[in-house]
């Protein structure tokens, strides 16, 4: 099957963006949007629709198995993984662009390091023992596969890269803190999750679905905001 790809590029960061096209052939079903730019990108002179030379296209990616997060992009109007995304479930006509909520870089290269930095400023770190407790152990197995790929920060309507609101990448990533510290020692992390999280989630659920990792989101932050917010003790 020949697949047309729109890619949104820019050479830098305040370029207006164009789009450039790219043919991609195939019949295997098993390709990925991540097969195709890696094969687009191993050509030596590598043309678009046309005939124009092109550069390599920048994108970040690094396992390319589901694992790590880096490959997250815009695949047909939402926030994805590349390596996850099959060409013959996309159609024959895609569009890649970066992700929007983060600062560009090149191409669909963009700037995640705020979500490290809301890691930090969430407490994600444990003070004193943690204690594993039965009743949340599969949720906080759970909230340990996040990939901090940043697609439910893409989704979120609240999550700005400046601004004060964590959004549910950090929030996921505290809930595994939270829910195994003593209440002692999780005084001071509770209050930033209700400062950084809690109060600016407007509770849609919007970023519900859209996790590559299938997180599951309600229970995560139900989970979360008993321990953070209500204070509920978890049993043992
Ligand atoms: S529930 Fe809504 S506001 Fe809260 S993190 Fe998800 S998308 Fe953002
Ligand atoms: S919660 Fe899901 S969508 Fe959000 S950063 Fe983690 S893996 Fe990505
Ligand atoms: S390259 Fe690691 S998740 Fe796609």
């Amino acid at each position: 099957m020949r697949f047309l790809i729109d890619i949104e590029r820019r050479r830098d960061p305040k370029d207006k963006p164009y789009i450039q096209s790219f043919i991609y052939e195939t019949e295997d079903r098993g390709h990925t949007v991540a097969t195709a730019l890696t094969w687009l990108n191993s050509i030596r002179d590598l043309k678009d629709t046309e005939g124009n030379s092109a550069e390599p296209i920048e994108w970040d990616r690094n396992c390319l198995q589901k694992k790590c997060g880096a490959c997250a992009m815009v695949i047909n109007g939402k926030p994805g993984l590349a390596c996850d995304k099959r060409l013959f479930d996309l159609g024959a006509r895609i569009t890649l662009s970066p992700l929007k909520k983060f600062p560009k870089v090149r191409d669909l290269l963009v700037d995640r390091s705020i979500m490290e930095k809301n890691l930090v400023k969430m407490r994600v770190w444990m003070e004193g023992n943690a204690s594993h407790y039965e009743s949340v152990k599969d949720i906080t197995y759970d909230a340990s596969r996040c990939l901090q790929c940043g697609c439910c920060l893409e989704i979120c309507p609240n999550f700005y890269d400046e601004g004060d609101f964590t959004g549910m990448a950090a929030a996921v990533g505290a809930s595994r803190v939270l829910m195994e510290m003593g209440r002692e020692e999780g005084r001071e992390a509770y209050r930033t999750y209700e400062r950084s999280f809690y109060k600016g989630c407007g509770k849609s659920l919007a970023c519900r679905n859209i996790c590559p990792a299938k997180i599951d989101i309600d229970r995560t932050l139900s989970g979360s905001n008993a321990v953070a917010v209500w204070k509920r003790h978890i049993k043992k």
